[in-house]
């Protein structure tokens, strides 16, 4: 079974794919870590975002083991992901590892932007997970005071509308529901509601 998880930034995707993931006993790959870890590369070697040679050579580089999630899970990152998740190259470069990786054979759970309508179109669930800006803003901004960062909301809540605009925006592989997703609507659901909505959804998609 192939589940594809979509969803704009901090509406509960990761969160849900990981707990799908554990509770069917399939692997699980949170795609926005290859284009965080791609920012990643370009911003130690001291390039820039928008240098498309080095950034496609960053992404056909990475190493799905050697990712270290606790440099990638910050805001900036968060930020420079979207800004080389915008370059059509970039994508095309990372959709035979995340192909590669929907052929388990057990199947697996994905979660990111565009699982749904480009690199999994044939998955058996898609769900598109999303919450309003104001409940995601805060959710992000409590998950990044978790982890030692000094945020405050109102600059949180910016983030996320832009980048909402940017993700949704793009001409290559914009953010949106694949015509055959349900919609999940996280604004207020707690992780356990959210999480059992989902599970209702692929247990109803197996009949
Ligand atoms: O939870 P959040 O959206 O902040 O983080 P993420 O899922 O790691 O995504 C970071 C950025 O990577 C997004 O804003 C997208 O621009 C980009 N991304 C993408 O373009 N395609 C994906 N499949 C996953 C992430």
């Amino acid at each position: 079974m192939i589940v594809a998880i979509d969803g704009p930034a901090a509406s509960g995707k990761g969160t849900i794919a990981r707990r799908l993931a554990r509770y069917f006993g399939l692997p699980h790959l949170d795609t926005g870590l290859l284009y965080r870890a791609t920012a990643r590369v370009l911003i130690d070697e001291g390039g820039r975002l928008d240098d498309v040679e080095a950034a496609v050579a960053a992404a056909r580089g990475l190493a799905l083991t050697e990712f270290d999630e606790e440099k990638l899970r910050g805001r900036e990152m968060g930020e420079a992901a979207s800004v080389v998740g915008a370059i059509p190259e970039v994508r095309a470069a990372l959709i035979d590892m995340q192909r590669h990786f929907t052929q388990h054979p057990s199947g697996a759970v994905l979660d990111g932007r565009d699982i749904g309508t480009i690199i999994a179109p044939q998955a058996d669930v898609k769900i598109f997970v999303t919450a309003s800006p104001e409940t995601r803003a805060q959710r992000r901004a409590l998950e990044l005071r978790g982890r030692g960062e000094a945020v405050n909301y109102p600059d949180i809540l910016d983030d996320i509308r832009k980048r909402d605009e940017r993700d949704a925006g793009r001409s290559a592989a914009p953010l949106k529901p694949a015509a055959d997703a349900e919609i999940l609507d996280t604004t207020d659901l707690d992780i356990e509601a959210a999480f059992r909505a989902a599970l209702a959804i692929v247990e109803k998609k197996r009949g």
